[in-house]
């Protein structure tokens, strides 16, 4: 077999854009059946030609061909050297802050996924790595929060769940002037919408449950880096914990990027219809999208996306009509998690940011009439007419 490095320099895939590299993966085909559909390695353990010859594989736990399909197309996607997948978004975010060791210093977004949150106040700040949440669009804040100790800036952007948008070159300059880590989780907008590496940050990762699977059927995670050392020491973690994704599991993910550019133009052009829908209604009083004009950071999304996503998060007038829509929604449904197919919608402060501090959660506006929308790719008007006649 050829090793990953051909792969990455393979004229074909590097002349090809994204909408065809989805389509086909690194290998696409498999190389010993010609099956178009990749295989399934169902197996733990592989047999050793003998002592003098090796394989690439040994051992599921370590490597595996199916997973390593979707690293590398996951590599090919981010603009990435090494790909690592894992079995949750929460699996990567363990995996990355596993570069960190004691006495180390860590920057976050504010406004984060309450998971991310719980990780770093339940297992990196009891093992004595310190660490600061802040706005991370006012840069001036990140420079005074830089200390010696700073090994990482950890960006989720757009956030979670205000919509709120880093500049992600901007703080990889302030990162690399100290030699910060930049880590960027890119959920919300995939690769289709949004490239971190190539906008200079060091690591990227996703809750792969999300849109790159993208049918509410899989829980992965995926890391792509840029840097060979850090993938050695990444790869040596993941051997360590086992998190390493099962073929199956890796199989569904390879199949739902085939149709991530599709969905992902289809859940952006529903979104702009619904969050126009939603600011124009009575009963709401504010709207959270990166698509609109006079949304305060959308300069820097047309700078550093190519798209804004089908994530909307909204401010209901009162309570009353907040559990109207939970109650009466037909086609959405009320659930955690996003980026699939189906319209999802949540109340953050009961699911998602339980995690987060009543302190941060009413500075970031957190409130109890906030609402996150996964906009599906269903009929837009079916979408729309769903909430009006939840509302009425
Ligand atoms: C932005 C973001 N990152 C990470 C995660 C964690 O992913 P998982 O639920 O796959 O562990 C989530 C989950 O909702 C998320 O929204």
């Amino acid at each position: 077999m050829k090793n990953f490095k051909d792969y990455k320099n393979n004229d074909k895939k590097e002349n090809l854009k994204l909408e065809s590299i989805v389509v086909h993966g690194a290998n696409g085909v498999d190389p010993y059946t010609g099956s178009l559909s990749y295989p399934i390695y169902q197996t733990a353990t592989f047999k050793h030609p003998s002592i003098e010859d090796r394989t690439n594989y040994n051992y599921a736990r370590c490597i595996n061909p199916t997973r390593e399909e979707l690293e590398r197309t996951m590599c090919i996607l981010e603009d990435g050297e090494r790909g690592f997948a894992v079995n949750s978004g929460m699996a990567a975010v363990s995996l990355v802050f596993s570069l960190l060791k004691k006495g180390d210093h860590i920057i976050l977004s504010d406004d984060i996924y309450g998971g991310t949150v719980r990780c770093v106040d339940e297992v990196l700040n009891p093992i004595g790595i310190e660490s600061n949440r802040i706005d991370l669009r006012n840069l001036d804040l990140l420079k005074s929060t830089i200390k010696e100790n700073t090994k990482m800036i950890f960006i989720e952007t757009p956030s979670n769940p205000m919509m709120r948008v880093a500049d992600i070159k901007a703080i990889c300059d302030i990162a690399h002037n100290i030699g910060a880590l930049v880590v960027v989780d890119n959920t919300f907008l995939t690769p289709y919408f949004q490239r971190p590496l190539t906008l200079g940050a060091d690591i990227v990762l996703h809750s792969g449950t999300k849109y790159l699977g993208g049918h509410n059927d899989v829980l992965a995670g995926v890391v792509v880096v840029k840097d060979e050392s850090i993938g050695d020491k990444l790869e040596i973690q993941m051997y360590i914990n086992g998190a390493g994704l099962g073929p199956m599991d890796s199989w569904i993910l390879l199949r739902g990027i085939k149709t991530l550019a599709l969905r992902m133009k289809k859940h952006e052009e529903n979104a702009i219809k619904v969050a126009n829908f939603l600011r124009n209604h009575e009963h709401i009083e504010e709207v959270y999208f990166v698509g609109f004009e006079d949304h305060s950071d959308y300069e820097t999304t047309k700078k550093q996306s190519t798209g804004f996503g089908g994530m909307i998060s909204f401010r209901v007038d009162n309570m009353e009509n907040v559990n109207k829509i939970l109650n009466k929604i037909k086609l959405i449904t009320f659930a955690e998690s996003l980026g699939g197919v189906e319209s999802l919608i949540t109340h953050p402060i009961s699911r998602t940011h339980t995690e987060v501090s009543e302190e941060v959660r009413n500075e970031l506006g957190i409130t109890d009439t906030l609402l996150r929308l996964s906009v599906g790719i269903e009929d837009a008007d079916d979408i729309i007419n769903d909430l009006k006649q939840a509302l009425e």
